[in-house]
């Protein structure tokens, strides 16, 4: 859990970032959706150097909801096959940079080539010390709430006593245990979409109409500086905070 004391107007410690808009982006310009999601690899890749180069210590992107099955077949397919070129084509430059690349969520109804490369790139970063990053690929918050208390009954069995469970106990067993200090959705539209549902209770929200491949490092400069001038509370009083503060 987060230390609440020594927080106001310190850098993030993790990001989360909803990436929103690419559809917009394309038709705006007359093209397939698709379209949009390509030229969203690049504004992903910028908030990677941008989150690296400022010492952020977790950056979570949201790629594909549970949701996003439902999608046009063809947009799906599209999606799936980005994931698999770009995973391929970026793991050795997120290696160089001394970057821990996982993913997060479901990943077993993914096709066994992008499992495998998946695995791959967990495996090549997973000694690295400098930024985590989190691509979260078929996720839902609510998801990855059952899938921690599922995870919980497995490991504990019938030896498992009411008071076993607490808050540190499922955040433990999340696919990502810190708490989001700030969330960042592109696109315009003020929601959460189930993204890291448990870890966002006490995030500051920053919604900006930039559509996500317009998305450029100056857009995440304005987000860590709107994020630096606010107070976080975590339900004390603006004095109470202040006071631990010095
Ligand atoms: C939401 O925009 C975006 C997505 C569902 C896909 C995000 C994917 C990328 C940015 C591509 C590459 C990602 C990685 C990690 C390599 P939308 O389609 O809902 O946009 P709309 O609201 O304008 O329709």
């Amino acid at each position: 859990m987060t230390d609440n004391t020594s927080l106001l107007f310190s850098l993030p410690k993790h990001v989360g970032i909803i990436m929103d808009g690419n559809g917009r982006w394309a038709e705006s310009r007359g093209k397939i959706r698709l379209s949009g999601h390509k030229a969203g690899v690049n504004a992903v890749k910028e908030a990677i150097t941008y989150a690296a180069e400022k010492g952020i210590e977790r950056l979570t992107l949201f790629a594909f909801s549970s949701e996003n099955w439902k999608r046009p077949k063809e947009e799906v397919s599209g999606l799936m096959e980005l994931f698999t070129w770009a995973l391929s084509n970026e793991v050795q430059s997120v290696h160089k940079n001394n970057i821990r690349l996982r993913v997060i969520g479901n990943t077993e109804k993914l096709s066994r080539s992008l499992q495998d490369k998946i695995k791959d790139a967990y495996e090549l970063t997973a000694a690295n010390t400098g930024l985590i990053l989190n691509i979260a690929v078929n996720y839902g918050g609510r998801w990855d709430i059952v899938q921690a208390v599922k995870k919980i009954i497995a490991q504990k069995g019938t030896s498992l006593e009411l008071d076993d469970i607490t808050e540190e106990l499922i955040t433990e067993n999340l696919n990502e245990c810190a708490d989001v200090d700030l969330l960042i959705r592109t696109g315009g539209e003020e929601r959460i979409s189930n993204f890291l549902l448990w870890q966002l209770a006490y995030s500051e929200i920053y919604v900006t109409d930039v559509l996500w491949p317009d998305f450029t490092k100056s857009d995440f400069e304005k987000a860590i500086n709107s994020f630096m001038k606010r107070e976080r509370r975590f339900g004390l009083t603006g004095e109470q905070i202040r006071k631990s503060d010095n």
